[in-house]
């Protein structure tokens, strides 16, 4: 069973692109779902078929669903922010305010992606292909299982103190306006389902295609988007170049296409020689709209040839790894794309606190490098390798040199 997510910038043919692949692949002989989160419903548009939360069979071995958002919403998430919202206020925040604090952003498309864990266990499918919703909201989105567990580590175990504290005085006067335990046991329940959707994401199975379009604008977001998606574990396998225009025959009769043709060549030339191994696919602009079957079936087999598109993502190199070079150890992690200016990099206690573009990853250091300071860092080939170096101070062994190997 392979899971394939497309996400990439508003409008660059995300679902063109998602809907292309489970077409091409479900003529090759393969039982597929398409599955969006994307509360627009432009999947079936897309398709030319109209879809419900229940897959919906569109061809022979091709189904497709639009997960309801937020029926998903009201199901898991309702009790533990109804809790959250009306604590907040007894203890004297204002409802405005509470309202505010209870919100998890992103919360109603992360839900989604519980029916996309459902449907991946069903057994029903040899390939679940999911169309995400715009680039911003899938990360926070990927990103929130961390997130709430953050939250579940920290904060409600305080919570859970406080409660016991204040709970004989709440009873006392007005009952609680929500049984506690029964929200934080609603709160331990979606965790676990979030960590569950987490691991079937960043599982060896699973993988990411981030579609582009080769315009300057969208290549930066693009290569945020891909580091970004690194820095949180997740693989991604291939870059979709979308609406690529063709040279034409003569660049004085058609100064247009000509100027265009040149722009895109520039910014995908600058897409291959960044994205090293990483696969770039490239799919022409169409004369037309590619909506529905026939069309998208065309463009799918444009786009892949002979290729499986739910073939196993290639042995990937491991995402992060540790190894010896002389003395020092060399931390290195897979972040393709990544630019050097925008990348930070902090040691924080035992952690190595990395930053890039907004975006924060915490790598809680292994023993053997907690007692090593940082030497330097570069980015080579697609990885960021930190030099670490045994701390004379933290490891006094070092000092004395020859023949000690750190164990
Ligand atoms: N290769 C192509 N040639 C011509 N038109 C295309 C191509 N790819 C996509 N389109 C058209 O571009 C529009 C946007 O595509 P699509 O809906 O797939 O983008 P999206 O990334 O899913 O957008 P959103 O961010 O809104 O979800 C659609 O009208 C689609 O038919
Ligand atoms: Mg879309």
């Amino acid at each position: 069973m392979r899971v394939l997510l497309f996400t990439g910038k508003g409008g660059v043919g995300k679902t063109t692109t998602a809907a292309a692949t489970a077409a091409r692949s479900a003529a090759r002989g393969h039982k597929v779902l398409v599955l969006s989160t994307d509360p627009a419903h432009s999947l079936a548009d897309a398709l030319g078929v109209p879809l419900t939360s229940e897959p919906t069979e569109v061809d022979g071995g091709l189904y497709a669903m639009q997960v309801d958002t937020q029926a998903a919403f009201e199901r898991s998430w309702h009790e533990v922010q109804a809790y959250l919202r009306a604590l907040l206020s007894r203890a004297g925040v204002d409802p405005v305010q509470a309202e505010e604090l209870s919100v998890l952003p992103g919360a109603e498309e992360v839900l989604a992606l519980l029916e996309l864990r459902a449907q991946a266990d069903s057994g029903r499918w040899d390939l679940v292909v999911v169309d995400c919703a715009p680039t911003g909201e899938t990360l926070r989105l990927l990103a929130l299982p961390e997130a709430l567990q953050w939250y579940v580590d920290k904060v409600f175990p305080v919570h859970r103190r406080a409660l016991r504290a204040v709970r004989p005085l709440l009873q006392r006067g007005s009952p609680a306006p929500v049984p506690a335990d029964g929200a934080l046991a609603a709160a331990e329940r979606l965790h676990r389902q979030l960590s569950e959707v987490r691991a079937l994401l960043t599982s060896p199975t699973t993988s990411v295609r981030l579609v582009l379009t080769p315009e300057a604008v969208v290549v930066a977001e693009a290569r945020r988007t891909l580091t970004s998606l690194a820095l949180y574990g997740y693989r991604v396998d291939g870059l979709v170049a979308n609406r690529v225009f063709p040279a034409p025959a003569s660049a004085a009769d058609e100064p247009f296409l000509a100027g265009w043709a040149a722009a895109q060549a520039e910014q995908m030339a600058a897409v291959r020689r960044d994205a090293g191994e990483l696969p770039v696919r490239t799919q022409a602009y169409r004369a037309s709209e590619p909506v529905g079957l026939a069309a998208l079936s065309e463009l799918g087999e444009l786009l892949y040839g002979d290729e499986d598109p739910a073939a196993p993502a290639p042995e990937a190199d491991e995402l992060l790894t540790l190894t010896r070079d002389g003395e020092a150890f060399v931390l290195s992690l897979w972040l393709p794309l990544a630019r050097r200016e925008d990348l930070d990099l902090a040691r924080s206690g035992d952690d190595l606190v990395l930053t890039l573009g907004g975006h924060r990853r915490l790598l809680a250091l292994p023993a053997v490098l907690r007692r090593c300071r940082v030497a330097g860092a570069g980015l080579e080939q697609g990885r960021l390798q930190v030099r670490f170096l045994p701390d004379p101070v933290k490891w006094p062994s070092a000092l004395a040199g020859a023949g000690q190997e750190p164990g």
